[in-house]
């Protein structure tokens, strides 16, 4: 029975929100650890981690202490002046990957852009002005003009025109397509190495070993948007380290600050060619998100969450595994903590909205997929309580 408090709420939403997507009448009010809780204190286990954002948790301690002692030093100075946790939440993601330089944006269709115009100046100042830009389809890079330009997802094909121009969408895991799509007007590559939104589909070893050396014979950017699968939810802190590759630059969001708006995109010493005025932004590299990055980062890195992660997920898929014949499920995959399988049918919203009263959150990112993207911290106890939800909502609706 929902309370005075939450229809009041869900009233006033109805007047004073912005409609943008259809969301289930409760309100979410506090989160502790792997639980969120509504306005009524239901409780809600999380298996969609605020979206694969929630690394630590919700409010882990290491995120809540940063906040409170950055908060009380200082906020923002403003992009026009140096602050010193930006200077060293860039020295410590450099120290950890294979690129060598960063900035800071808030979330990750920021960065992709950023991304974009560095590749895109790099063509103006090396390369003829080449500008054009492969992607593609089925990926998601977020929702500026630009990024839905970039984006192959088949529903925006004719949203929003005109689309930003320049970007062009070929099969993923197809290497002959993107050969053919290289022009002398390519600039750049970018692909997520494992497509989240799509469906979880993963990059093939080889796809990704041979667009690395297409870019190098073709002076093309390999660009790795990371916002989903980076800082260790595939098991490695990011996912491109898995295909024993570097690409020239990477986008990162999401878990960076785990769940705290926050970014970043970093790039090799090349691609690092912005003028004074090419690129910015108010909020970016603010001391206190930058606080906020360091230690959440720190804190993946120092308990080792991303073998945690790729431990865990086996585990899950284990457990997935010994459903899948009693309800028909297929192609169960993914890597660490970034998985999905298939329904029979295209029951996924439906399940979506059976398991939610009772206490779980699970995401359908396909007409006939399931995606788990649980934090990383995450224990094998939660995991029994997930599968005990979903088994008994697969058998009420798959029968
Ligand atoms: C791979 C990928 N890139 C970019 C984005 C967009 O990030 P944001 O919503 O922070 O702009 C997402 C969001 O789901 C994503 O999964």
């Amino acid at each position: 029975m929902m309370k005075g408090k939450t229809s009041e709420l869900l009233e006033m939403a109805q007047r004073c929100l912005i409609y943008v997507t259809d969301r289930p009448p409760i309100v979410m009010e506090r989160g502790e650890g792997m639980y969120l809780f509504d306005t009524e204190e239901n409780r809600y286990l999380d298996f969609v981690g605020g979206w694969a954002v929630t690394a630590l948790g919700h409010c882990p301690p290491v995120l809540v202490k940063a906040l409170k002692e950055q908060a009380d030093v200082l906020v923002n100075c403003s992009p026009a002046f140096f602050n010193d946790k930006m200077i060293a939440f860039a020295d410590l993601l450099v120290r950890h990957s294979c690129f060598d330089q960063a900035w800071f944006g808030n979330s990750g269709a920021e960065v992709n852009e950023a991304a974009i115009k560095l590749a895109r100046k790099f063509g103006a100042l090396h390369k003829k002005g080449a500008y054009e830009i492969i992607t593609t389809e089925q990926s998601f890079h977020g929702r500026t003009l630009a990024m839905m330009s970039a984006t192959g997802k088949p529903a925006w094909a004719s949203l929003f025109e005109p689309k930003a121009a320049g970007f062009v969408h070929v099969p993923f895991n197809d290497l002959n397509a993107i050969q053919k799509a290289v022009s002398d007007k390519t600039i750049a590559i970018m692909l997520e190495p494992i497509q989240g939104e799509g469906g979880v589909n993963i990059g093939d070893a080889e796809y990704m070993k041979r667009i690395r050396k297409l870019c190098d014979e073709q002076e093309i950017v390999m660009i790795v948007d990371e916002v989903q699968t980076g800082l260790g939810r595939c098991g490695t802190l990011f996912a491109y380290q898995q295909y024993g590759i570097d690409p020239d630059i990477m986008t990162l969001a999401k878990g960076i600050g785990s769940g705290y708006p926050l970014a970043a995109v970093l790039a090799k010493n090349k691609f690092c060619c912005f003028a004074a005025g090419d690129h910015g932004g108010t909020y970016g590299g603010n001391s206190l998100g930058m606080a906020v990055g360091i230690a959440v980062v720190e804190e993946i890195i120092n308990r080792d969450l991303s073998s945690y992660a790729a431990k865990m997920g086996d585990y899950i898929m284990d457990k997935l595994n010994a459903e899948a014949a009693k309800f028909g499920l297929t192609r169960i995959r993914g890597k660490g903590l970034l998985l999905a399988f298939d329904l029979p049918k295209d029951a996924g919203k439906e399940i979506v909205s059976k398991v939610l009263p009772k206490g779980l959150l699970l995401n359908s990112p396909q007409p006939a997929t399931i995606r788990l993207m649980p934090p990383m911290i995450v224990e094998r106890g939660h995991v029994e309580e997930m599968i005990r939800i979903l088994s008994a909502t697969l058998k009420e609706v798959l029968g």
